[in-house]
């Protein structure tokens, strides 16, 4: 008994102290590698509602069309679309292109809601809301393409 208490009380001190050592490490870990995971896996999601929103244009699946532009606002208010938050996210040295990322993000949510106010009209003819929702949706694309060829050089 005593045995197996001096041995789980040194086992906490090894632990401890070894967590303590380990310490610096994962706060620099936690400075520089986060951003760029908390980038990708917006970038990610982002692209998993691009998708979803490509495929509900080719099914003309309103509803599928008007939860992926939902998605795509939220996502890309949280990754691209605040100074401060793209600032923080984007590789050093890119940082300075965090206007062009503004400006995409505008571009993008500017033509999220031409799709939604779109779908929405009950006036409107469907080959005119096809037309109008596929256009919105390459200039999503676009602005993709656009910062991914700026911020990568392959
Ligand atoms: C402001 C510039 C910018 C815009 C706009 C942008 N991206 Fe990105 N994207 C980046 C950066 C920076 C990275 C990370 C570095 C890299 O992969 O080269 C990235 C990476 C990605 C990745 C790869 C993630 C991984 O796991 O490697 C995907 C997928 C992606 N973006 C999708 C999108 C989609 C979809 C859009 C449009 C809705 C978009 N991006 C708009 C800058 C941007």
């Amino acid at each position: 008994m005593i045995k197996k208490i001096l041995i789980s009380g040194l086992l906490s001190v090894c632990v401890a102290s070894s967590l303590s050592a380990a310490e610096p490490k994962a706060v620099e870990s936690k400075v520089v590698k986060p951003k760029a995971v908390e980038l990708k896996e917006g970038m990610n999601a982002m692209s998993g509602s691009l998708y979803d929103l490509q495929r509900s244009l080719l099914t003309n699946d309103k509803k599928v069309a008007l939860s992926a532009t939902k998605k795509l606002r939220t996502q890309l208010d949280s990754v691209i679309g605040n100074e401060k938050t793209i600032k923080a996210l984007l590789p050093e040295e890119v940082k300075h292109k965090s206007s062009i990322a503004i400006n995409s993000a505008h571009l993008i949510e500017k033509a999220i809601t031409k799709i939604e106010k779109t779908l929405n009209d009950r006036t409107m003819n469907a080959i005119n809301k096809q037309m109008r929702t596929q256009k919105a949706y390459l200039a999503i694309q676009t602005q993709c393409f656009r910062c991914h060829n700026l911020v990568r050089d392959w």
